[in-house]
């Protein structure tokens, strides 16, 4: 049966990820993959996990089933991080949420629990997006369209053509909105802009999704999720996926949540009994160690100002590589306006280059980055820039 399958081309990001750690150049730089890197080029464990790992060692007392909702005080602690404990969604009980598999757990389970709802409802994604969204949702069933966002020429939101192109959706289609640190583009909503969205939702009976993998990375914990809670504050319904991949660091401990808010608790807890049931007859239940070291990290005041500390320093670091890169290139020869990438927030922006160029970047100096060029600025580094920026100046020369 298998002799007629034919090889699927890998994802790109992994791919990319895969050529990176096979080059033996000492120059090689990984700007791929959207990991957190030190001025050392490491992606370290955060202390405290280090020390959430450690409490767990000694005081974790059984590895039987948790449930297909997975850890309720996982749960509980990441609603309070992400609506904010005040929310008035919680307390009137409005929002059901499931640890999931990291954050495409949560986008593929949303995907199939907004697919049992309505099979003809579309999902609207922005153009571009990360490029794993399509698979994941479309991979449920659900119709893709696309919305425009990023514009290349001009390196920032082409919010009327958004605004005008969510004007053909029809009442009861999701659309799919970054909830920060926009994944590739790095341009963000404003919140007059967040505002006029949620109109536009609310007008035309529209399901807001929005996917917010980077909470803490671009402006702060509660800044980031501006969108995400006026939206649960007007919208009578809506669902949100988070990960723990990337603040807590806990990629491959694959841990995130998916949250749906209902219109009151009834409707909220049949929904989630509709999630759970998908959930179990996808994956049965999530794996529990990375929810178990952000529960005992959010549940410990020490632990959680010391993860708060470091989740700073890593925004405000990514910010400084953001500003240093733009400095650099300003005092080179290289011509044109770069500084649109100090403007943008998390750890991607477009370099603004061609295919041809990225690809020149990659097999001439080793420096690896998405072929949209799309780059991960957080794999830059004091030692590294200068090789960059030059490299840079090269290939934009043609040299
Ligand atoms: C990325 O966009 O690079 C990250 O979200 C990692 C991934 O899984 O693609």
């Amino acid at each position: 049966m298998f002799e007629a399958l034919k090889a699927i081309p890998q994802d790109p990001i992994l791919a990319m990820m895969l050529s990176y750690r096979e080059d033996t150049n000492p120059n090689k730089i990984d700007l791929g993959i959207g990991v957190y890197k030190n001025n050392q080029g490491h992606t370290p464990i955060m202390q405290a996990v280090q020390w959430a790992e450690s409490r767990l060692l000694e005081r974790e007392t059984t590895k039987s089933y948790t449930a297909p909702a997975g850890s309720p005080l996982f749960n509980e602690l990441v609603s309070k991080l992400v609506f904010g404990a005040d929310h008035p969604a919680l307390s009137d009980g409005r929002i059901v949420s499931a640890q999931t598999p990291g954050g495409c757990g949560a986008l593929r389970m949303g995907a199939e629990f907004l697919r049992g709802c309505n099979s003809e409802s579309r999902v609207w994604v922005s153009t571009p997006t990360w490029a794993n969204h399509v698979p994941l949702l479309g991979g449920a069933g659900l119709e893709i369209v696309e919305y425009p966002y990023y514009d290349y020429e001009n390196k920032s939101i082409q919010f009327d053509a958004m605004l005008d192109s969510l004007e053909g959706a029809k009442a009861g289609d999701f659309v799919l909105i970054h909830g920060c640190c926009h994944n590739p583009s790095g341009a963000d909503l404003s919140r007059e802009q967040w505002d006029a969205v949620a109109d536009v939702l609310e007008r035309k009976g529209l399901i807001p999704f929005v996917d917010m993998a980077y909470q803490g990375l671009g402006s702060g914990i509660d800044e980031d999720a501006y969108g995400v809670r006026m939206l649960a504050a007007r919208m009578p319904e809506m669902l949100v996926a988070t990960s723990c991949s990337k603040n807590f660091g806990l990629y491959r401990e694959r841990t995130g949540t998916l949250f749906i808010v209902g219109a009151n608790a009834e409707q909220t807890r049949n929904a989630g009994s509709q999630l759970f049931s998908k959930i179990r007859s996808h994956y049965s239940m999530p794996p529990s160690h990375g929810a178990a070291i952000v529960e005992t990290i959010l549940a410990d005041e020490k632990l959680e100002t010391l993860w708060l500390d470091e989740l700073e320093g890593m925004r405000n670091r990514i910010q400084e590589l953001r500003q240093g890169l733009v400095a650099k290139i300003a005092a080179s020869d290289i011509e044109g306006d770069f500084s649109f990438i100090q403007q943008q927030f998390g750890m991607f922006s477009f370099l603004g280059i061609t295919p041809e160029q990225v690809e020149a970047l990659r097999t001439q100096h080793s420096i690896y980055m998405i072929d949209s060029s799309r780059m991960n600025v957080a794999g830059l580094n004091d030692q590294c820039m200068d090789y960059f920026v030059d490299a840079l100046n090269k290939v934009l020369k043609g040299r």
